[in-house]
Formats: structure tokens, C-alpha cells, sequence
């Protein structure tokens, strides 16, 4: 376990996506912020649906965005979530930001105050399948 220098910048982002998350049926708001290699940002948040299995997970947005605006190296991700437990990302969103890490690549798991645990991807996702496979 290793403890981040907080991203005020990331922490304020990720802060304000998670206040802005749709989720009246599980009322758990994520927000996400990612800092890209380029010193970039971008975040995102939930969006449920009432057809449940079409929400959305706060780092699908976030990733959305960061692609959109023509980025693609994610430098840190911070996941900020309440509750007692760590908010790590879901195995879907694993995948996800597998897609555009490296071995520098850190994903924060933040409460609503503090980063509470970071972790490599490998960490994550071991043995993962990646863009090199298919190269
Ligand atoms: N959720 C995320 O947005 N990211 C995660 O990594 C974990 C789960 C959302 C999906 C759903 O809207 C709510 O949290 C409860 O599962």
C-alpha cells in the first residue's frame, strides 16, 4: 500500500463529478478525475439508467472525455466514492483504464476527504490483456 501526495486539482475535479452523479436507484455517486501524461484533465461521473444494466460507471465518462479531447496516457485516476469500504473500480472499469495505463499509471481510491489507497494497475488487473496482444 502506498499513499499519494494529493492532487488538489484531481481532488476537486473527482469531488465535484461525484456531486453531480444521476443515480436514483442506487444513490452511490462515484466521481473520477484523471490527470493524463500531458498534464490534462478530465472526469467524470455514474449515470444510471432505468433500464439498470445501461448506467454507466463514473470512469467510462471520464475516459470519454479524456479520448474527445485527443488524449490517451492516463498519469493518475482518482475514484472517489463514500462509504465504509474502498471504491475500487469495478472489473469492467479495470479493463477500461487498463486500456490507456502504463506501469507508471496509478488509480487513487479516494473518500470524499482523502486519498485512502493507491494501486499500479497490475495491481488491479493482473496477467491482463492489452493493445500489445493485438499488435
Ligand atoms: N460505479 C462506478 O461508477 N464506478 C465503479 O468503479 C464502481 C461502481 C457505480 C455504478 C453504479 O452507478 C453505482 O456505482 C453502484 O454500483
Amino acid at each position: 500500500m502506498s499513499h499519494a501526495v494529493m492532487n488538489e486539482q484531481a481532488f476537486e475535479l473527482a469531488k465535484t463529478a461525484m456531486s453531480k452523479a444521476y443515480v436514483p436507484y442506487s444513490k452511490f455517486k462515484v466521481g473520477v478525475a484523471i490527470e493524463t501524461a500531458n498534464g490534462r484533465y478530465y472526469s467524470g461521473c455514474n449515470v444510471e439508467n432505468a433500464s439498470y444494466p445501461e448506467g454507466s460507471c463514473a470512469e467510462a465518462g471520464a475516459i470519454a472525455a479524456m479520448i474527445l479531447d485527443g488524449e490517451s496516457q492516463i498519469k493518475n485516476i482518482y475514484v472517489m466514492g463514500n462509504g465504509s469500504e474502498l471504491v475500487t473500480p469495478c472489473g469492467g472499469c479495470r479493463q477500461r483504464i487498463r486500456e490507456f495505463s502504463s506501469e507508471a499509471t496509478r488509480i487513487h481510491v479516494c473518500s470524499a476527504t482523502e486519498v485512502r489507497r493507491s494501486f499500479a494497475m497490475d495491481e488491479l488487473l493482473p496477467c491482463s490483456f492489452g493493445p500489445e496482444n493485438l499488435a
